[in-house]
């Protein structure tokens, strides 16, 4: 059921990033393929299928959130370009193929990233259908967890050494290199659904939770899973000498705390009104995934 959501959710994305991100025979054209190539036909579609099904679970049934959804998985996408860069993570395999850096060099790759994130706010802004406060409101929801205080925030304290820093330095890094995208697509459903600020928040901390769970097990799979599974390279925390919490406290006590994140995300979603079921399901699936 969950399996065939995501898959209609998955081909509708990729048909509108097909359209979105097209090469025209321009100059640059490079670039734009580089887009496609890191956007296109990739991934689980985490964010924007929260999005989404917040927008629907605050009662909204229509497609006019999808630009929104596209712009933060654009967002996400770009995030994985460079992080997968030689001076980030230097890791050479994405969603089963070469990075785009391997694919494109370097300075497309560099370029790729900038374009996707400047593209997405610009995509974002032309959501139609929708009342402009709630997309203007939205738009800086997305920005402060994208920015400083957020997404990149997280990437600053990952690439430090953090060997020796308290697990609470470790925990505050997934809060923001990942829980930041993941609560913004939760909250941003809401938002342009109109829901009331008290609902942006318990979606937030859904959001939150189900984000920190995320970041755990993609530690944990970084550590027992095969490359072919995961899509990508095994074993790159290590590789870099990251300090993960995985690597503090073992796989079988962070499983238990992923499990432990996710029933607090469950109990977020016991206060809303509608029907909670895919989200339910979706963060179920985020836990027990194997890429
Ligand atoms: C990978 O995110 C990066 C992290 C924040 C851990 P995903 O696991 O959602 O990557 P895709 O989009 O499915 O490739
Ligand atoms: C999350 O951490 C990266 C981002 C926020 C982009 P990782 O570096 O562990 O993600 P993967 O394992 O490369 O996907
Ligand atoms: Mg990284
Ligand atoms: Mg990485
Ligand atoms: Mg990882």
């Amino acid at each position: 059921m969950l399996d065939a959501l995501l898959k209609e959710y998955q081909l509708k994305l990729n048909s509108r990033f097909d359209i979105l991100l097209s090469a025209n025979g321009q100059l640059y054209d490079e670039v734009v393929k580089a887009c496609r190539y890191a956007t296109i036909d990739g991934g689980k579609r985490i964010r924007p299928v929260l999005l989404l099904e917040f927008y629907k679970l605050c009662g909204k049934d229509d497609d006019c959130a999808y630009n929104f959804a596209c712009a933060l998985e654009m967002i996400h996408s770009y995030s994985l370009v460079h992080d997968d860069l030689p001076c980030m993570d230097n890791d050479e395999l994405r969603r089963g193929k070469p990075s785009c850096h391997k694919a494109f060099g370097e300075s497309i790759a560099l370029l790729c990233g900038d374009a996707l994130l400047t593209e997405a706010f610009l995509l974002a802004s032309k959501t139609l259908g929708i009342p402009s406060d709630c997309v203007v409101k939205a738009l800086s929801h997305l920005a402060s967890n994208a920015g400083v205080n957020g997404m990149i925030g997280g990437q600053v304290i990952d690439m430090a050494d953090n060997s020796e820093v308290d697990d609470d330095v470790l925990f505050e890094m997934y809060r923001l290199k990942t829980g930041a995208l993941l609560k913004t697509a939760c909250a941003i459903g809401c938002i342009l659904a109109g829901a009331d600020d008290s609902y942006v928040a318990i979606a937030e901390k859904f959001g939150e939770k189900v984000g920190i769970a995320f970041q755990i097990i993609d530690d944990i799979l970084d550590t027992v899973s095969d490359t072919k599974t995961l899509g990508k390279n095994v074993g790159s925390d290590e590789k870099n000498n990251k300090d993960t919490i995985v690597v503090r406290l073992g796989v079988e006590y962070c499983r238990e705390l992923a499990k432990k994140y996710t029933n607090e995300a469950y109990e977020c979603l016991d206060n809303f009104d509608g029907d909670t079921t895919n989200l339910r399901a979706l963060a179920a699936y985020l836990l027990e995934r194997n890429y």
